[in-house]
């Protein structure tokens, strides 16, 4: 993206404003897609929309033949106002109500993923076409402990030793198990964990009495200190070589189609320097804007968008947040930035806007979507209104 069409869009909608080019998450389709199809002619591509729900990436993604991994009713909800049907749809939630389950019947959602036995029982009376199973494969894999979900005793899944349990229990109901899923854990930069992981999932997929479908989920990961996404080609011939059957086989890209589709940009409000030290920048996103680095430790390059001097210094990159954790970047060199000058933080099209919120009542940042460097949407700034506009009856008190 060129500054100066950066620096415009920011005069224009204000900051802090995400920036999202979907030029980008079409190529990340396409490299996805082509790198399994090579094997697999039985391909199903799912969306896990958490990623990033903007209704123009599902669009685009609807119109390239991707499906939807929902992991609430409002995702496949918002999935289905967009265009998706619902054999689009597989429906993954780490738990749901009987109410929850039947709205996805209501709305005919094809894949219904159990996660325990309980969600068996309260499927029941229900139908789906395609019913699989989450399993907890006891694997370590992702960026940060916090999201290896495939771990032993975590709460995704359902672990090895009550899976024939689950089977019986599905016998009893009437319900036809036809699948198997897991989802390891995200950010994954190798292939090993995959091609441990379908070891494991074969051999419990020759227990079904149907066998449609593997679901190998998400995870797929991205270098956030090169800018390189993980070498697909490489994950789809390991799964290749220990799958032997001409079966459909499923995933669920999140972050890696929409990563670096997006830049969050922001203005500096203020640098701040102690005994000559210690130097801040104080700038208007934080972690109610970008989660991600004091969540997970995570780490964002960062830009400065206006060039000034030459001497680069150190400088923690802090939010306007009252909390201590309230950083997007620690220990950066950058060439002495002022206030007013503009900040991009890179590749935080994942898991960036998903998880904002309004704490200490700031604003969720507004979005512009971009295609082939012209803005083709919006997503307005929340206004006061929209956000305290709900409590009702204090004129009661
Ligand atoms: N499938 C299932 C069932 C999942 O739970 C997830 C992500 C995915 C697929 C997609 O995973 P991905 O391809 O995006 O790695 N908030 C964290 C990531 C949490 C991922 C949650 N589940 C972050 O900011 O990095």
């Amino acid at each position: 993206m060129d500054n100066s069409l950066i620096i415009n869009l920011a005069e224009k909608y204000g900051t802090p404003l995400y920036i999202t080019d979907l030029d980008i998450v079409e190529k990340n389709y396409r490299k996805i897609e082509s790198s399994f199809k090579k094997y697999f002619n039985k391909l199903k591509i799912f969306y896990a929309m958490k990623a990033n729900y903007n209704p123009f990436i599902l669009k685009l993604l609807k119109s390239l033949g991707s499906g939807i991994d929902a992991a609430s009713p409002y995702e496949f909800i918002l999935a289905e106002k967009i265009g998706f049907n619902g054999k689009d749809i597989s429906f993954a939630p780490p738990n749901a109500s009987k109410e929850e389950l039947n709205v996805a019947s209501i709305y005919g959602v094809d894949t219904l993923i159990l996660d325990s036995l309980d969600m068996l029982e309260n499927s029941k009376g229900l139908r789906f076409k395609n019913y699989g199973v989450r399993i907890n494969p006891s694997i370590e894999a992702g960026f940060s402990e916090k999201v290896m979900t495939g771990k032993a005793y975590s709460k995704f899944g359902v672990d090895i030793s009550s899976f024939n349990k689950l089977i019986e229990k599905s016998k009893e109901i009437g319900i036809e198990i036809n699948g198997l899923h897991a989802h390891i854990g995200s950010g994954i930069l190798d292939e090993k964990p995959y091609s441990i992981l379908i070891d494991k999932m074969t051999k419990i997929f020759d227990n079904l009495s149907k066998k449609d479908f593997i679901d190998i989920g998400g995870g797929f990961g991205y270098n956030y200190m090169t800018g390189e996404h993980i070498d697909t080609d490489k994950i789809a011939s390991v799964i290749n070589d220990k799958f032997p059957y001409d079966k459909e086989l499923r995933i669920e890209p999140g972050r890696y189609l929409v990563v670096n589709a997006s830049i969050l940009i922001s203005r500096v409000n203020g640098v701040k320097e102690i005994d000559g030290r210690k130097k801040y920048v104080q700038i208007d996103a934080g972690m109610n804007s970008l989660i991600r680095p004091a969540l997970y430790n995570a780490f964002h390059r960062i830009k400065l968008l206006n060039e000034n001097g030459d001497i680069e210094e150190k400088y923690d990159v802090v939010g306007p947040i009252c909390e201590s954790d309230d950083y997007i970047a620690l220990d950066v060199r950058l060439k002495r930035p002022k206030v007013g000058d503009y900040i991009a933080i890179l590749d935080v099209g994942a898991y960036g806007i998903s998880m904002a919120s309004n704490y200490n009542l700031r604003p969720i940042p507004a979005e512009v979507i971009l295609k082939k460097n012209n803005v083709v949407g919006i997503r307005e700034r929340d206004s006061l209104e929209n956000i305290v506009g709900k409590y009702k009856g204090l004129d009661n008190l």
